[in-house]
């Protein structure tokens, strides 16, 4: 793996909305800086903010443009996504290095996520040439059923860092393909890699002005200016991936709209290890599912639910593989790299507190920030310079205790035992939540078992809970969403409404249920 210089730093980037095909200007309400989190002093954005009818102007550039795109022939729209994903490609490794500059995700990780946009516009290119409706008999004669999908408008995607490209592309991708018109609100922590994602995608795409906005502001101006534009009728369709808490008021607003937002959840990511398991094999995953993207994927490990009778032995090649792992610099070859901004840190120590005398903490050579004071072997770089933090398996968590119910989001693992399958699904499903799931066992009967019983929109056998593929369908239940679905054919429904159509050719009222031609059956008839 050939890795880019990490000094080799462009400078800043002045980011502010675009809107209609034109930088907003700069008469905003406030500013924010993007920086490396893994040197901090290294600025990567300027961004100006917008207040609330930032969000309201956009929406209304997007509905002027959306009638005009939706009569762009679907073939034609998809031929757009095919460039995009082109010119994506061409572009990987720039975007890939922005990526890990603004947020701190390991080069290889990075290039991984741009990855996931090529792939997602792969799927969706060919999707412009079928969008397929169906033709249905009617129950009468000389009249024809047929469906189409209709792009429900205009559609406001609101995402987070921690994939600042990949994620959106899950969205965007598709709506734009559907006909719709987008307004994006990145995260503020990642708009260089917004903004050149935005660029990338107007470019490619040969979009016209006013389909594809995308506006920074921050979370309460953010709400504020959705509920205007909802209020306005400006808006059809909400999507957002966040945290639980932000993710409830937003579905709690779109509800008031009659909308249904597609909400991408937090997770408490469950992985049992049975005594059937690959012991070698649950380590090499636990340790890239917890610590992996300093466990601040949606998708990433929250606790190990280990059978008993092979606690001790997981327990410790666990701890011993999280001791050897590389933390530090995202440019190099590391396991994980900083925390992706300040406001993560901060919340993550509150984390940290969680865990009580009770807990057996390992992992590392410290608990919280690595520092010259609290370093780590082998740590890669300067850590003073970055929000860099110490692995922590917790073992011992149960049911009751703060870190056992709650998303962790951060390099933290928590590690507790069972010894009945149902107790183990018992456990998996305790949090409440229900985004990614695995198990590692060599007993189909364990994994079905499993499969069934654990309430996880994605499970994986011998696998990750991370790294889900682009074209199967991702999201979760409970608090990790309301049961939408993003990627692969499934997203569509988000994005396009159903229109059924009733063609009757016989030159007079056939009234429905009434007018049904009887045939007389004979069902006292045995053989
Ligand atoms: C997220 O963290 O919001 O499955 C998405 C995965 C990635 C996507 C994670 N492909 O881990």
């Amino acid at each position: 793996m050939a890795y880019p210089n990490s000094e080799d730093s462009p400078g800043p980037r002045n980011v502010s909305a675009v809107i209609d095909g034109r930088p907003a200007g700069d008469a905003f309400a406030s500013r924010f800086r993007s920086t490396n989190p893994a040197r901090l002093d290294e600025v990567v954005a300027d961004v100006a903010l917008g207040d609330a009818a930032l969000l309201v102007t956009a929406a209304q550039a997007a509905r002027q443009a959306q009638r005009a795109w939706a009569d762009v022939p679907a073939p034609v729209r998809g031929r757009a996504i095919a460039n995009i994903g082109r010119l994506i490609e061409a572009n990987k490794e720039a975007l890939a290095r922005l990526v890990t500059r603004e947020i701190g995700k390991p080069y290889p990780e990075a290039l991984g996520e741009v990855q996931e946009i090529i792939d997602t516009c792969d799927f969706f290119l060919g999707e412009g040439r079928r969008l397929y409706g169906q033709t249905v008999p009617s129950e009468m004669p000389d009249k024809q059923l047929f469906t189409f999908r209709n792009p429900v408008g205009v559609v406001a995607v609101i995402t987070a860092g921690n994939f600042p490209v990949a994620v959106p592309s899950w969205y965007i991708v598709p709506a734009l393909l559907c006909g719709n018109a987008v307004v994006w609100k990145p995260a503020e922590y990642s708009a260089a890699a917004a903004a050149a994602f935005h660029e990338l995608f107007c470019r490619g795409g040969g979009l016209p002005p006013g389909v594809f906005n995308v506006v920074y502001s921050g979370g309460p101006q953010t709400y504020a200016g959705l509920e205007q534009a909802l209020d306005a009728g400006l808006v059809d369709k909400v999507g957002f991936t966040g945290s639980t808490e932000v993710g409830a008021r937003i579905g709690e607003l779109t509800g008031r709209h009659l909308q249904s937002a597609c909400l991408e959840l937090g997770g408490k990511n469950p992985m049992v290890v049975t005594p059937n398991a690959d012991l070698d094999l649950a380590v090499e995953g636990a340790l890239f599912a917890g610590f992996g993207t300093a466990g601040q994927r949606c998708t990433s490990l929250g606790t190990v639910i280990c059978h008993a009778s092979v606690h001790d032995e997981f327990l410790g090649r666990f701890a011993e593989a999280t001791a050897a792992a590389a933390v530090g610099d995202p440019f190099s070859d590391v396991l994980y790299g900083p925390m992706l901004d300040t406001r993560f840190s901060e919340r993550y120590e509150k984390y940290l507190a969680w865990i009580g005398p009770e807990h057996k903490v390992l992992g590392s050579t410290g608990v919280g920030r690595i520092t010259a004071a609290s370093p780590r072997a082998g740590f890669v770089g300067d850590p003073d310079a970055g929000l860099f933090y110490h692995p922590t398996i917790v073992d011992g968590v149960r049911p009751g205790d703060e870190i056992f119910g709650s998303e962790t989001f951060g390099p933290l693992v928590g590690v507790t035992t069972y010894q009945t399958m149902d107790e183990a699904i018992e456990l998996a499903n305790a949090p409440g939540y229900g985004l990614s799931s695995a198990i590692y066992t060599n007993d189909a009967r364990e994994a079905f078992t499993f499969r069934k019983g654990v309430s996880a929109g994605m499970v994986s056998v011998n696998n990750s809970t991370s790294g889900a593929e682009a074209h199967l369908p991702f999201g979760g239940n409970g608090k990790s969403g309301n049961g939408s679905r993003q990627s692969g054919v499934w997203v569509l429904d988000q994005f396009t409404r159903w229109q059924s159509v009733n063609w009757d050719y016989s030159g007079r009222l056939q009234k429905a249920q009434m007018d049904v031609v009887e045939l007389t059956p004979d069902l006292e008839f045995r053989m």
